[in-house]
């Protein structure tokens, strides 16, 4: 193939780039000690003493269903939950594999089936994280190959339980980076069984956006903005996701008051679209099964900011324009262009706004297309632009917030003669 030449994406990966945004869950035994999803590892608790949890484990305020309408509220379409993380325990019926499952703790449920049934209810696509590394089941350490016909039956029961799935996420092979995994055999078998379901695995913060196995559909960013993908001359489309923490743990972390704002969220999910990735925000669910307060504010609230700015975001493109510092353009399908401009102040009384200097003139440098009209998509303003088609260059007037408005990241509709 020759270089300049851009693979076309399959239809399931160019599905997941157009949902954008979605809602990642850390949950499992581990929440009831409130210390992350790593607590079993770094507390040194001797793993026979941890699945003491199971006894305790009672989800009693686990309503998959009020997770969908979090999420759906919150703009999210898609959900990747840890059906098990490293500890080794399952949110899913094992069906005899093992004993550390969610139908044998407390529970006596299949959280995983609920899940599933309450994604396909609401509209949202679910997507399950499946760890590869283990720290319980012993054969992970001593017999390697018998542990990868325990996971590859795990994964299969995902892939044929539970109807159609959106996807598996796995996270762990970096634990054994230079181990034969056996992935032609482990992705086949979701092929086979799940044609429309994407197989991604995080290569973890040391490896971002590394491309992995010819089958991979999408790469990871996990805590760390995504860069442009250079697609020309591979073998396939290959999709990019970042996903990212509230505070600074996956699990739930009771003392971990390092909680990022509302306007760092909007920026990471700009940031994201801006290279075409997709942005998956991370929730901890308490002990019980329920969405911590704060977390289900600040999503909330960046709901309300999709509701303004969601077409652009959901339906837009990279394309070959430049803004300056961080502002940047989409593309929409229908030919529309959307300038995302950040740093705009509010304008109003001196005494009580911030003065400085954000609003005025934005520049572009790629357009060559006649403009006919520029105007804020929150409040219809129009706006004053000039242009030089030939050069390429454009700008236009941003006018400042009005008094009882910031939007964090305001977004300029653009349309074409
Ligand atoms: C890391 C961690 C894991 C977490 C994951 C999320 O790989 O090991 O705990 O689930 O990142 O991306």
């Amino acid at each position: 193939m020759a270089p300049e030449i851009l693979p076309k994406p399959e239809p399931r990966i160019e599905r997941f780039e157009q949902l954008g945004f979605g809602m990642f869950i850390h949950w499992g035994l581990y929440s009831q000690l409130g210390k992350g999803e790593w607590i079993q590892q770094i507390g040194k608790i001797p793993p026979n003493d941890y699945m003491q949890l199971m006894n305790t484990f009672s989800t009693e305020e686990f309503d998959a269903e009020e997770i969908v309408r979090i999420a759906a509220k919150a703009g999210m379409k898609y959900i990747t939950i840890t059906t098990r993380h490293h500890d080794g325990f399952s949110l899913y019926d094992t069906r005899g594999l093992n004993r550390y499952d969610a139908p044998h703790s407390l529970a006596k449920r299949d959280l995983v089936a609920e899940f599933v049934e309450a994604c396909r209810e609401g509209g949202l696509l679910p997507v399950l994280y499946h760890t590869t590394l283990d720290w319980y089941e012993p054969t992970f350490r001593t017999d390697f190959d018998a542990y990868l016909d325990y996971l590859y039956r795990s994964v299969e029961i995902l892939c044929t339980q539970y109807g159609q799935i959106g996807g598996i996420w796995f996270d762990g092979n970096w634990s054994k980076a230079d181990a034969d995994w056996k992935l032609d055999e482990l992705y086949g078998m979701i092929r086979r069984n799940q044609p429309e379901a994407l197989i991604i695995n995080n290569t973890g913060l040391g490896k971002r956006g590394e491309l992995g196995h010819p089958e991979i559909d999408s790469v990871t960013y996990e805590q760390g903005r995504p860069k442009p993908m250079d697609r020309r001359g591979m073998s396939k489309y290959v999709a990019a996701e970042m996903c990212e923490t509230m505070n600074d743990h996956w699990g739930i972390g009771k003392a971990d008051f390092m909680y990022k704002s509302v306007p760092h969220f909007i920026e990471s999910l700009c940031a994201c679209r801006k290279v075409g990735a997709n942005y998956l925000l991370n929730v901890g669910p308490t002990a019980s099964g329920k969405i911590v307060p704060v977390q289900q504010s600040m999503l909330e609230v960046i709901g309300q900011w999709l509701q303004v700015n969601g077409k652009p975001i959901y339906e837009g493109k990279p394309v070959e324009v430049e803004g300056e510092g961080s502002n940047f353009a989409l593309e929409t399908p229908d030919g529309n262009l959307y300038l995302f401009i950040h740093h705009l102040k509010i304008s109003g009384h001196a005494d009580v706004t911030v003065e400085g200097g954000g609003p005025g003139e934005k520049k572009f440098m790629g357009i060559s297309r006649k403009v006919e009209s520029v105007r804020w998509l929150d409040n219809g303003e129009k706006l004053e632009f000039s242009q030089n088609t030939a050069a390429g260059t454009f700008s236009f007037v941003a006018t400042s917030y009005s008094y009882g408005v910031n939007y964090v990241v305001r977004v300029a509709e653009v349309t074409f003669v």
